[in-house]
């Protein structure tokens, strides 16, 4: 199959890019599409057979359950039973944005697209061109990051290219994604708690004005291999490049330096502005968090294109999105931290 990659010119749903990718999508195919987090692997979301082709090209685990993307309130009741207040209040507040909430769901969602839960995750992206593809469709899109399953996520289309060349009709592109980590996945408990089983740009403050917020013991630990997770995209190895990665904890920067310093040849950092190791190489991933958040998935895809063997990364701070950042980089390393 040969892979296209078109840039609408405007964002309206004139637009023949956005008209070609609904097209696509109606009949069942995959597209990729921009959102304000990373790109999307979108396909029909009430379509069985459409959804399990997302399965084959990422090679995900069937049980790994799909966001649906809407792009008006009235389609969320479509999906969703039993909608809770706070999930209302939530909604109003922060959609369109990266904020995926679990609600239980509808008999339209097909087990396909939930992993055979009785819940449903469901987003309103921040982009003009998903929303208007959402729109023209007239269902929601079942989109995972269009990536292969376990390498990082993609934030350009030249990523997502690299990743799905072959395997689907149409990449549109929407420039780079603003967030560059996907979006904060919460669910609800009994007493309208908020339950952040996957933390991003919405964060743990923002999300308390509104809630109590608790952060899921998943996210900062290594999941047991026999626990039943609230998220099942959890359990699995993920956002690695080929690259070994190694984090590094530490508050002191001479500390950090001296410690990639001894490994000599094999030497290969990812720090931030203005922290450089000044006998090793290093990329850098920016001094902010969400500097940080940007360019994180980039970074890591750019080691395997200069060949690194192992990487020392030093840890983000984990205040606000920097614990979305904290949180990936953990799982790229496969749990292996170093405390300086
Ligand atoms: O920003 C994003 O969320 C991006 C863009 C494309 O929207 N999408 C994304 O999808 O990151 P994906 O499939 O890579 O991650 C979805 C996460 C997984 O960890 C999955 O296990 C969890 O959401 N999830 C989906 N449905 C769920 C459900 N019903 N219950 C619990 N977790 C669910
Ligand atoms: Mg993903």
């Amino acid at each position: 199959m040969e892979t296209v990659i078109l840039k609408p010119l405007d964002f309206s749903e004139n637009d023949p890019v956005i008209k070609e990718a609904v097209k696509l999508l109606k009949n069942g195919e995959i597209v990729a599409i921009p959102t304000e987090t990373v790109y999307g692997l979108a396909v029909n979301g009430y379509s069985p057979s459409a959804v399990k082709k997302i399965y084959k090209v990422k090679g995900r685990p069937s049980d790994n359950p799909l966001i649906l993307h809407i792009d008006k309130i009235d389609m969320l009741y479509k999906i969703a039973n039993n909608i809770p207040d706070i999930a209302l209040t939530l909604a109003n507040r922060f959609w369109p944005g990266p904020l995926t909430m679990i609600l239980p769901k509808k008999d339209i969602v097909p087990r396909e697209t939930n992993g055979g839960l009785n819940t449903v995750a469901v987003r309103m992206p921040d982009n003009d061109i998903a929303l208007s593809i959402i729109k023209l469709c007239g269902f929601p899109l079942a989109a995972p990051s269009a990536n292969v399953s376990g390498s990082p996520s993609p934030t350009s289309v030249k990523h997502v290219f690299s990743d799905m060349n072959g395997k689907i009709p149409l990449i549109v592109d929407g420039e780079e994604c603003e967030c560059g980590v996907e979006s904060t996945v919460v669910t609800f408990n009994a007493d309208n708690m908020v339950c952040v089983l996957r933390p991003g740009a919405v964060t743990e403050v923002m999300l308390s004005e509104f809630a109590k917020v608790i952060i899921d013991d998943a996210v900062l630990n290594k999941p047991l291999s026999n626990a039943a997770p609230l998220s099942p995209g959890t359990m699995y190895r993920h956002y690695a490049p080929k690259a070994e990665v190694a984090i590094v904890e530490t508050d002191d920067d001479e500390a950090f330096n001296r410690y990639v310093n001894m490994k000599g040849n094999d030497c290969f950092a990812l720090v931030y502005n203005g922290i450089n190791p000044p006998d090793c190489d290093y990329l850098t991933y920016g001094e902010s968090g969400s500097e940080q958040a940007k360019n994180l998935f980039k970074k890591l895809r750019e080691l395997d294109e200069i060949g690194v063997n192992t990487v020392y990364v030093r840890a983000p701070s984990k205040n606000g999105i920097g614990l979305a950042v904290y949180n990936r980089l953990i799982r790229a390393a496969d749990f292996k931290i170093i405390r300086l």
